[in-house]
């Protein structure tokens, strides 16, 4: 049995604008497992985004309950909820939104020196990182001297320098180009494979075929899930086609 990492209970999330109002996460329920690569899929509009800054805690839900590692943090105040953030999620968008007057190491230390581990460790953690993304050589460049695959590969590496319990990524492949995306889904699914735990929003099969559970989400509800484990299947090109029969079956 794997264990849960996170959990949301009858999550809401409602948007208010003057009087019009938007139920755009309605009573959903959901878990992630530990050491799973688990991808959110659904229409554009359907919740994805918003659940994901839920679950992350970068958004606040209007009702519900959230348990990261069994303990609920819904209901933090916000110093604890900013320590959350800081040391126990990464998030990578589908822009690097990296610093450019820092420097590829820089900008990695940097969200390394916001966690809680010594400096020593940080530089440690921060080398193994800028090796594993293949980018040791480039570690004093700045951001406008790299290509959009690089920098994504920096963004990543920056979302998993404080040792997170789980990586979120939105859409991390839709800025780039082929080649580069095939980069930055060899990274997640290397980092996934060392025990990561992943949450990953696409709509891109090349990106989903990495996952081994699947969400769809419609009406801001998870509608039906895909786990990819029963298969048995290592091609990504079979897993892409498993993948598109389920999206298609629920109205994709
Ligand atoms: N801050 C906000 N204020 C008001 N409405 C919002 C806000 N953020 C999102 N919404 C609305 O919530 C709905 C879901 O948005 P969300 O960004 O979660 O969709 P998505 O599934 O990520 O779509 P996409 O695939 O296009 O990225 C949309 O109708 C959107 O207009
Ligand atoms: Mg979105």
């Amino acid at each position: 049995m794997k264990s849960i990492v996170l959990e949301g209970k009858s999550l809401c999330k409602t948007f208010t604008n003057g009087e019009v109002s938007a139920n755009v996460i309605r009573n959903l329920d959901v878990e992630v497992y530990q050491g799973d690569f688990t991808v959110i899929m659904g229409t554009s509009g359907a919740g994805k985004s918003t659940l994901l800054y839920l679950l992350s805690g970068i958004d606040d839900i209007t009702s519900g309950e959230m348990y990261l590692n069994e303990k609920r943090i819904d209901n933090l105040k916000e110093n604890k909820m900013i320590d959350i953030r800081r040391n126990q999620i990464g998030f990578v968008f589908q822009e690097p939104n990296l610093i450019d007057d820092f420097s590829v190491y820089e900008n990695i230390i940097i969200t390394g020196y916001l966690g809680t581990k010594n400096r020593k460790e940080v530089h440690r953690n921060t080398d193994e990182l800028l090796e594993k993304i293949d980018m040791i050589e480039h570690k004093n460049k700045y951001p406008s001297q790299l290509s959009g695959g690089q920098k994504q590969r920096v963004a990543i590496a920056r979302s998993l320098i404080n040792n997170p319990n789980i990586v979120f990524a939105d859409e991390p492949t839709g800025a780039l180009n082929a080649k580069q995306s095939k980069q930055a889904l060899d990274l997640l699914s290397n980092i996934n494979g060392s025990g990561q735990t992943i949450l990953m929003v696409t709509h891109d099969l090349k990106a989903a075929c990495r996952g081994n559970r699947i969400l769809y989400i419609k009406d801001g509800k998870i509608d039906g899930e895909l786990n990819l484990d029963q298969f048995m299947v290592d091609s990504l090109e079979e897993r892409e086609k498993y993948i598109f029969d389920f999206i298609m079956s629920k109205g994709w």
